[in-house]
This record gives structure tokens, C-alpha cells and sequence, in this order.
């Protein structure tokens, strides 16, 4: 089959590419708003982009024609945000943090979400999520209904075991992230795992 996104499949566009390219790891991302109300939503449309300097990337779309997210919204004001991964254990919650919350109401608030402070930014970090990340906005380009948010990446916060302390590599036993998979509500476990050396 073939789609031409541009012309009469245009309508098909999130279907298609939301449903084909998975996994998608997943953002949760927490936000503050001016009054210092604390926002947490999921995004997909998301991924790490380099390492020197470590960057990250993810795409709120808007409600309506230049109406953002909330979690957008907050960005542009304070240009802080937190990155939470999402694991099977925090995945039903992160589900349902991405109901639509008239702006002011926070989903931390509503559904009883412990958070931690942050160390370099006024965002917290939810206390769930196996690893997070405090990040400061780069840049936030806006491409018709898109938004894609580039943040530089401050800290990372891992909880105890995921990492092995000395080689810091992931210890697959304690980290079993989800992933974005089939449209309208697929996701995949991590747990089957396997390993190929590159060639030299
Ligand atoms: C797993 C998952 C992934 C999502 N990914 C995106 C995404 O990449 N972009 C987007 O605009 N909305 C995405 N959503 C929907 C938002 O989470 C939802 O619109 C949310 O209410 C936005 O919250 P905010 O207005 O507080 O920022 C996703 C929802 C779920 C459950």
C-alpha cells in the first residue's frame, strides 16, 4: 500500500505514523504554570537527539490552531521542564495524566502524585518514575499545528539500581521502560531483550 500524505491520505497522517513507527519511548513531562501549579502530561512523539551537548525532543500538538498545551504553554513562560520515563509500574497512571484538564488543574494534584524537587529547575520530578530528567528549553520550533519542544538536558536522576554504580550501565533487571506501539492504544513491554555486538 502506498499513502500520499500530502495529498489525499493527508487526513490518515496520525493514524498512519503513530501506528507504524513504535516503539516510542515516553515523555512524561512535568511543567509548572505562573502560579506555580505543578502539570503532567505523556508524550510519544519523542526520542534523545545527541549527547554533546545532550539534547532531547518531544511534540505537543496544539488543541486548536495556536492554542497550545498546557504543558507547551508552560514551557514558553519559564522555559523548565522535567522528562519522567515511564515503566510498567507507572504506566497506568501516566495513562491517566493525559486527560484533557481545563488549564490550572493539575493531574499531580488530581490523581495524588508524589513529587521530589528538582535540584537545577522549579519543575519537580515525580517521585514514580524510574528516571528523570531536569532539562531548560533550547528552542521550541513551531511547524503548522506542531510544536517541537528541544530541550538541553541539566540532570539526570536514576532511581537505586537501575544503573550499575560503577560502569553505569542499564541493569535491564530494574528498569523495564514501556513503549508507544498500535494506534489507538497499543504499548509493548521491554522484557524480551536481546543483544548484537557491532561490527568493527
Ligand atoms: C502514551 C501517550 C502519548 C501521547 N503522546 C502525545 C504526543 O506525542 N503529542 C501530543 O500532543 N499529545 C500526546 N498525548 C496526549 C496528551 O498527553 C494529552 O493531550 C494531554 O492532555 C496534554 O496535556 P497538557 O495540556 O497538560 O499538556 C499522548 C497521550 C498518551 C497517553
Amino acid at each position: 500500500m502506498e499513502f500520499d500524505l500530502n495529498g489525499e491520505h493527508k487526513r490518515y497522517a496520525y493514524k498512519l505514523l503513530a501506528g507504524l513507527i513504535t516503539p516510542r519511548p515516553i515523555a512524561w513531562v512535568t511543567t509548572q504554570d505562573e502560579n506555580g501549579v505543578v502539570n503532567a502530561a505523556p508524550f510519544s512523539f519523542f526520542n534523545v537527539f545527541g549527547t554533546r551537548p545532550p539534547i532531547l525532543g518531544f511534540a505537543p500538538g496544539d488543541k486548536e490552531p495556536g492554542i497550545p498545551k498546557d504543558t507547551a504553554r508552560n514551557i514558553r513562560r519559564t522555559g523548565e521542564f522535567v522528562v519522567n520515563l515511564v515503566d510498567e509500574a507507572s504506566a497506568e497512571v501516566m495513562n491517566q495524566s493525559s486527560q484533557e484538564l481545563d488549564h490550572g488543574i493539575s493531574e499531580v494534584a488530581l490523581l495524588k502524585l508524589e513529587t521530589t524537587p528538582s535540584v537545577a529547575i522549579s519543575p519537580p520530578r515525580l517521585t514514580i518514575a524510574p528516571v528523570a530528567l531536569e532539562c531548560r528549553e533550547w528552542s521550541t520550533l513551531e511547524i503548522g499545528q506542531n510544536r517541537l519542544v528541544i530541550g538541553l538536558i541539566d540532570r539526570i536522576h536514576t532511581r537505586a539500581g537501575v544503573l550499575d554504580p560503577d560502569s553505569l550501565l542499564v541493569n535491564p533487571d530494574a528498569f523495564s521502560p514501556i513503549g508507544r506501539m498500535e494506534v489507538p492504544s497499543g504499548y509493548c513491554r521491554t522484557r524480551d531483550r536481546f543483544q548484537m555486538t557491532r561490527p568493527d
